[in-house]
């Protein structure tokens, strides 16, 4: 056995095995389920036991909101950006499919709620970054809940660039900033994730 095989094996299965999908069988996903999922988000480590986080469950009305709202923020950033209008078509198009054809999805939210404030902005930067840190740990809490029921999930980084969009395409409480979106379903047989390039850990990991 090679050192760099036995290092494969001493990673856990329910590591290894979550993978992000992108295309997705049409069968449901269960309630009980989603609500595990969101169950393993909370369970994140989180700065001095806050919980700084909303977790939407969007059915298929939010679903197509949510991405009828990002897209119209995209098309305005795409055309700033002077893209094509029928490449910017293309794109918002995709985008749209890709969110609404995803049996279900959760968007990850951060919330002010247990953070500590600051009189100064460094600090208080580095509170709200601890959070985002935390609603990182939540979403992959999430993920490899899903992929341990043999669901399969998409993190979808759209909401990061326009929050306020999407907040107002769900008519979400303004104390929400959304964050992350999660794509899920059971996978669909065809889709065949890239291969993993290989973890030089010369590179990742710095020893001093
Ligand atoms: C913050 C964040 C944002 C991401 N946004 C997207 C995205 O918008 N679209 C997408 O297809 N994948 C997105 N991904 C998934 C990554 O592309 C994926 O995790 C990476 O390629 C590694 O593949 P794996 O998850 O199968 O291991 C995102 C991942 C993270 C952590």
């Amino acid at each position: 056995m090679t050192a760099s095989s036995s290092l494969q094996n001493a990673l856990p299965r329910f590591i290894t095995d979550r993978r992000s999908v992108r295309a997705f069988s049409q069968k449901a996903v269960p309630e009980t389920l989603l609500d595990a999922c969101v169950s393993a988000a909370c369970l994140a480590p989180a700065p001095h036991h806050s919980r700084p986080w909303r977790w939407v469950t969007l059915g298929k009305k939010g679903r197509s909101d949510l991405a009828q709202g990002m897209a119209a923020s995209w098309r305005q950033d795409l055309t700033a950006d002077a893209v094509e209008a029928k490449e910017i078509d293309r794109l918002c198009h995709a985008s749209i499919s890709r969110i609404t054809a995803a049996p279900a999805a959760v968007l990850g939210c951060l919330v002010r709620e247990g953070l500590d404030t600051y009189p100064d902005n460094r600090r208080q930067q580095a509170e709200w970054n601890m959070a985002l840190l935390s609603l990182g740990a939540g979403v992959e809490n999430l993920l490899l809940t899903a992929t341990a029921h043999g669901l399969s999930g998409c993190w979808i980084a759209a909401p990061v660039f326009c929050p306020d969009a999407a907040r107002q395409a769900l008519r979400l409480d303004a104390a929400l900033t959304p964050q992350a979106l999660i794509l899920l379903g059971y996978p669909h047989h065809a889709y065949t994730p890239p291969e993993r390039p290989p973890i030089p850990l010369a590179l990742y990991r710095l020893q001093r």
